[in-house]
């Protein structure tokens, strides 16, 4: 990826000297292959569980209701065992998500992006030589426990390594990473589901691939200086500092990390020190954007769009082809943000996406609504309308709620609070995914087309929160957030009056200062 590619920033914070290295490329596009194994996983099973194979092995009472003649359109699937072998991999990731987050802060971001890509080639495998659903969801218990290390690593590392102006940009590439891995899962579901009869064994086992890339790349790549610093290795942190910024005068971000460690070290306790009044802003923020993340209604076409397009009526290839199709747009659309987020800002992005997915959201809700009956075959012009609408909505989140879902909780935290900050937000895009994974069909059966007109609804909220309350960290050096982002907005600086900012978590009993 050239350097030239990236935006300037054009304003907002100051910057430190340093240029876009290749050292900071090659590490962040090595690190972004967690996301691949991340998106392998989402794409992967929606296919999976729509082929007659794998349900005739696994599920035999949901393949006898697929092929039932007197079917009801928005219930052939509804089975809490097909859905909790999407889901089991999310409950594993939070708390795998908790470990990680010991391990980031302990032992440094890249042994615990190392120890991500073990867990998941072992389930990779666990799963390919599945006998039994025993076996398949111990399988999908040890990915979730890679996805729970590398979500909560990844993003960490690439915003700590990369320079403040460049830093939107290069964090994008893990969400860009996530819907290559999502593309990649739907083009091979597209071929193995012809692969009579072990077609399902060669899509999960693909996800072997990433994990292994993911493994041998991380012995190349550098630990952050941050993490460095922060466990004593200040020399070593900054030799790392000036390689990854390709310059010798790094005295200033060097000083403001010794500044960040400083700090950091005088609280014991990050989890307790994230209950501080102090903190809130940015756990409230972080932890609310998953969640709104999620509540978009990405996961429902993620995972269940070969489903879905099958309740409308396409063929078995047709659905999977029209998964692959929104797929590329995803990726394409993901590439946007890269290119655009240092330029415009996370706010505006995040505004005009929600604009876009609400009426996408709301005409494919009216459309189903008013041509999908329980027992009827959607007319073919209208199927391929609800595709193009599923487009529209997927671009929308591919350049905003997707990508800065991850990107923001990444660097707004302060250093004492970072990793534990963080992973509240992996933990709740993980708990999100797993409600919306595990109710969805029962959901879809039981609510039919108003369940989209639902996710409009949470679409209008998330809009106005990006409106009013979310500040904006454009350009701003990770490190500087509290001063020049938090204690400056008209909402948030509130949560800063009352001085018990930065003395650890000795204050804790100062939650609630006014009152005392
Ligand atoms: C979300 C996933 C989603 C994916 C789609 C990610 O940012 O966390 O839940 O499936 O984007 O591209």
């Amino acid at each position: 990826m050239p350097a030239m590619a990236f935006a300037e920033s054009s304003g907002g914070g100051m910057d430190f000297p340093g240029k876009l290295t290749s050292q900071v490329i090659v590490c962040t596009i090595i690190a972004a292959f967690g996301g691949l194994m991340f998106g392998y996983d989402i794409g992967i099973s929606g296919g999976v569980t729509s082929m007659d194979d794998f349900l005739i092995k696994f599920f035999p009472a949901v393949y006898r209701t697929k092929h039932e003649v007197k079917e009801n359109n928005y219930c052939k699937y509804d089975n809490q065992y097909l859905q909790l072998f999407t889901s089991s991999l999310y409950l594993a990731a939070i708390l795998a998500s908790f470990f990680a987050s010991i391990s980031c802060k302990k032992f440094g971001r890249k042994p615990t992006i190392q120890a991500a890509s073990l867990f998941f080639v072992t389930g990779a495998i666990l799963n390919t030589v599945a006998k039994n659903i025993e076996m398949l969801i111990v399988g999908r218990l040890l990915l979730g426990a890679g996805v729970g290390f590398g979500n909560q690593a990844v993003p960490l590392f690439i915003s700590e390594i990369a320079p403040a102006r460049y830093r939107g940009g290069l964090n994008i590439c893990f969400q860009f990473l996530i819907t290559v891995g999502i593309l990649c899962a739907n083009v091979i579901n597209y071929g193995t589901s012809r692969m009579h009869p072990y077609g399902w064994r060669v899509s999960l086992g693909g996800a072997a691939v990433p994990a292994i890339i993911l493994l041998i790349g991380s012995l190349i790549i550098v630990e952050t200086p941050t993490s460095l610093i922060e466990r004593g290795k200040k020399d070593e942190g900054l030799r790392t500092l000036k390689k990854i910024r390709g310059v010798d005068n790094v005295e200033k971000e060097f000083d403001e990390l010794l500044h960040a460690t400083e700090l950091a070290k005088q609280t014991k306790n990050s989890f307790r020190n994230l209950m501080k009044r102090s903190s809130r802003p940015q756990l409230v923020c972080a932890t609310i954007l998953q969640v709104f993340q999620q509540l978009t209604g990405i996961n429902v076409i993620m995972f269940y769009a070969p489903v879905l397009f099958q309740t409308m009526g396409f063929g078995g290839d047709a659905s999977l082809l029209s998964a692959v199709v929104t797929g590329l747009v995803n990726a394409a659309s993901t590439l946007v943000a890269i290119f655009t987020v240092d330029k415009f800002g996370r706010k505006k992005l995040l505004i005009e996406a929600a604009i876009q997915m609400f009426i996408a959201q709301s005409v494919m809700g009216a459309i189903l609504k008013v041509h999908l009956k329980s027992a009827n075959i959607m007319p073919n012009n209208y199927a391929l309308f609800v595709v193009v609408l599923v487009c529209l909505f997927v671009s929308g989140f591919a350049w905003s709620w997707g990508p800065l879902g991850w990107l923001i909780p990444s660097e707004i935290f302060p250093l004492e609070t970072r990793s534990a900050g963080f992973f509240f937000a992996v933990s709740m895009n993980m708990f999100c995914t797993f409600v919306v994974a595990q109710s969805f069909l029962t959901l879809l059966c039981q609510m039919k087309s108003t369940i989209f007109f639902f996710f409009a609804a949470c679409i209008v909220v998330m809009g106005a929160f990006a409106i009013f309350i979310l500040p904006e960290t454009k350009g701003i050096h990770i490190d500087e957030m509290n001063e020049r982002v938090w204690k400056k907005h008209w909402f948030w600086k509130r949560y800063f009056d009352d001085g018990d900012n930065d003395k650890g978590d000795q204050d804790i009993k100062a939650d609630q200062p006014e009152k005392q």
